[in-house]
């Protein structure tokens, strides 16, 4: 708070905990809190950020002069607008360019007269976030009719079986033939629904789980599998604490996501190109002020199993998650929907950013 502030230090350090950038300015543009989620964006520290204009971090900032001016005179009470954020100006070398940063900004008042309150929301963060919630609403909603289907079908199939067999008894071994289409054809069948059900079957046996443990189990699996030809990456941050969780569930969706990988590097692997072979790495992080589906959590790890291979195909992208979504020969389209609803029984999410030559699954676990 700047000395010459005519307030009795209204206490503003909230803000820190959101994960949109918050600045509390006077009138006039003169910066008297920026949160940390603002410092962090324009890569400066807060004592930078605060001693400074807001006005000098627009790249126009003639429209969020005017607002805060309006809003500050109590013209109007809110108001919001698109903007672009420069940042880095000042460090920027002679002829060097400062990246400028789309944002949403929301002017309001605040409980204290003439300090005006702006919050700007970058715009890809948003767009990011609106479709992360929707897509959690979907798998919500695909899970749910899965399920149901999944039940319906699974009811009449004990009595077709039943039914083809005692048919079988009465029957001459020539027609035989036909009864047994149907007993295999309905054992497929049982086989997939049962799929379909498991993930909801099996009460969670829980337990301390170590993110690490479970990524060297799934590394020293695929390696069983893929012995020649692909290399895994280890980046991880040993200081992640363990966590409450299900490790066999957690090491079957983990080894899904791996494994998608592999199938995906499998010309990479078979060609063993000179060089930049077939990669798969397992990267663990901590994040901060996540969202996940609706909730907000304080810390998070985040597990990135990352490969170098032709990327999820684009017809398919938007859907990989759910069920029955398959991009390859032989593909159930099961090991997504698995892995995501074995990330949620954990509070946790799967997103996935991919392009040709680099895929990016990313797990998040709130930890506590
Ligand atoms: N790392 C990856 N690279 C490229 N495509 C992928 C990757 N992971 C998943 N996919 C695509 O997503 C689809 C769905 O995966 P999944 O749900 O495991 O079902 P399945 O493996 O049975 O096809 C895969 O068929 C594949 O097309
Ligand atoms: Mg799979």
């Amino acid at each position: 708070m700047s000395d010459s502030s005519p307030h009795s230090s209204p206490n503003f350090e909230a803000f820190d905990t959101l994960a949109t950038m918050v600045a509390v300015v006077q009138a006039d543009g003169e910066c008297l809190f920026a949160n940390a989620a603002f410092e962090n964006a324009m890569r400066l520290s807060r004592r930078a950020v605060q001693r400074s204009q807001l006005y000098d971090w627009f790249v126009d900032s003639q429209r969020l002069r005017d607002t805060v001016q309006g809003v500050a005179r109590n013209a109007y009470s809110s108001s919001r607008f698109d903007a672009l954020l420069r940042r880095g100006a000042r460090q920027a070398l002679p002829g060097g360019q400062a990246d400028e940063l789309p944002v949403h900004v929301i002017v309001s008042q605040t409980e204290f007269e003439d300090l005006v309150l702006v919050e700007l929301i970058e715009n890809a963060q948003q767009t990011r976030q609106d479709r992360e919630e929707r897509s959690f609403d979907q798998v919500q909603a695909t899970k749910e009719l899965t399920r149901n289907l999944a039940h319906e079908i699974k009811n009449p199939l004990g009595g077709i079986r039943g039914a083809a067999q005692l048919l079988a008894m009465e029957l001459a071994p020539d027609l035989q033939e036909y009864t047994q289409v149907i007993i295999h054809e309905v054992d497929r069948l049982q086989s997939l629904v049962d799929r379909l059900l498991a993930p909801h079957r099996h009460a969670p046996v829980v337990g301390d789980v170590n993110i690490h443990e479970i990524c060297e189990r799934v590394r020293s699996l695929i390696l069983v599998e893929y012995p020649r030809g692909l290399k895994m990456v280890r980046d991880y941050d040993t200081s992640l604490p363990d966590f409450r969780g299900d490790r066999e569930q957690l090491i079957q969706a983990v080894l899904n996501i791996v494994q998608n990988a592999a199938q995906a590097l499998q010309p990479q692997i078979q060609a063993q190109i000179q060089g930049e072979g077939a990669r798969i790495t397992l990267r663990t992080r901590v994040a901060r002020q996540v969202t996940i589906g609706k909730q907000r959590w304080r810390l998070a790890l985040e597990l990135h199993v990352e490969d170098n291979g032709p990327g999820v195909p684009a017809e398919i992208r938007e859907r990989i998650f759910f069920p029955l979504v398959s991009g390859r020969e032989g593909g159930t389209g099961l090991g997504l929907t698995l892995a995501q609803t074995i990330a949620q029984q954990h509070q946790g999410m799967i997103d996935c950013e991919s392009e040709p030559g680099r895929t990016d699954f990313r797990m998040t676990l709130p930890l506590p």
